[in-house]
């Protein structure tokens, strides 16, 4: 058995160590039509979004939680605050269950609202915390949000992982109705489906982060610890488009939604958003860009993103989000068979 704290570093490892998938993401099965008349001029285009309860966020990218918690992260989270603040990127952080249970390493999360004091943070805890727990982890950071995170593929792959997910819905709603700032669920590699998403939005949740497959993959990094565990779980999981897809039909286009797992390029994130995103997510490839190659490289990479992102938006005539709405797509391969089967199951 390890410490909570040998995982954590051992999950960066891993995350380095590993590729995406394998299952694919779907949004390659997006297309999006383009506009021969943009009518719009590109220096217009605005990226900035917004989430309910949490206000305007300049950039539609979410650094999405990594890290804190153990020895030796506490320079990852810093430089990770670096690149959020340098490029208006909101920043969730990784799990803080640990430091409101045992106080130990607050340091480590603490760094980030100092190094980005202006900037939109967002606590992180797993189902199992208590609501003065949350709330606690939300002081820690002065966040504007709270993250809760739900990773049963995860546990079920760990050899010390929990196994009973029974009343994971009950506490999330307890942390609702007590906390001094929104809900964001989030799942972390293998999505969600529209019961879920229902039942959330009923619970008092108030954004949903959608989590799904074609990114980092967690039982895969789990199995690396662990390979006597079930190594299958690595194929399993919602892929990200469809899980975005299940969600936006539930809560609505653009209704507190932040679409998750494998978003790596500019025309991800435009696809993301046109599916009915708020915003998106990104853990495994910043982590990466930040531990190989630097903070400066990493700036400018999103910095270089978010300029594409804008292409698209000209491309299709759009000037701000709101107006991706009105934008036309169609979708092909496993994504249409998935949106297709499920439609027909309803007749
Ligand atoms: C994560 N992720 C994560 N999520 C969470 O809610 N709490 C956490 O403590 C962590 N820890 C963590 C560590 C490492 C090393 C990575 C790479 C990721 C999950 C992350 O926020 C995200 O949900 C998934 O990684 C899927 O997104 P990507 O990586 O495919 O963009």
């Amino acid at each position: 058995m390890k410490s909570r704290e040998s995982r954590k570093i051992d999950h960066i490892k891993y995350a380095l160590h590993l590729d995406d998938g394998p299952c694919a993401t779907g949004f390659s099965d997006v297309q999006v039509l383009h506009r021969c008349l943009p009518q719009v001029d590109r220096r217009k285009v605005d990226l900035s979004t917004s989430l309910p309860g949490v206000g305007t966020l300049a950039s539609p990218i979410i650094i999405n939680a990594i890290t804190g918690g153990a020895d030796g992260v506490k320079r990852i989270n810093e430089k990770l605050a670096v690149v959020a603040r340098e490029t208006g990127c909101a920043m969730a952080v990784g799990s803080q269950y640990g430091a409101v249970r045992r106080g130990l390493h607050e340091d480590t999360f603490t760094i980030v609202r100092r190094t980005d004091p202006e900037g939109v943070l967002f606590a992180n805890v797993s189902a199992l915390a208590t609501p003065d727990e949350a709330q606690r982890a939300v002081d820690m950071l002065e966040a504007q949000a709270l993250q809760i995170h739900l990773n049963s593929a995860q546990e079920l792959a760990m050899e010390e992982g929990d196994r009973d997910f029974s009343c994971w819905l009950e506490q999330i709603s307890e942390i609702c109705r007590s906390l001094t700032v929104p809900v964001i669920v989030k799942e972390t590699g293998c999505g969600m489906e529209r019961e879920d998403a229902k039942k959330l939005l009923e619970a008092g949740v108030t954004i949903v982060d959608t989590g799904g497959a074609g990114g980092t993959n967690f039982p895969a990094i789990e199995t690396c610890r662990y390979p006597e565990g079930n190594g299958e779980l690595s194929r399993w999981g919602i892929p990200s488009a469809l899980s975005l897809c299940e969600v936006a039909e539930t809560w609505g286009w653009q209704q507190g939604i932040i679409a998750s797992g494998g978003i790596r390029s500019a025309l991800d994130v435009f696809k993301a958003q046109v599916l009915g995103a708020n915003a998106v997510g990104m853990a495994g490839n910043i982590l990466r860009l930040v531990q190989e190659r630097g903070t400066r490289y990493t700036i400018d990479w999103i910095g270089r993103l978010q300029e594409a992102v804008k292409d698209f938006y000209t491309l299709t005539g759009c000037t701000e989000v709101g107006q991706l709405r009105q934008v036309r797509f169609y979708v092909t391969g496993n994504l249409a068979a998935a949106l297709h089967s499920f439609s027909y199951g309803k007749k």
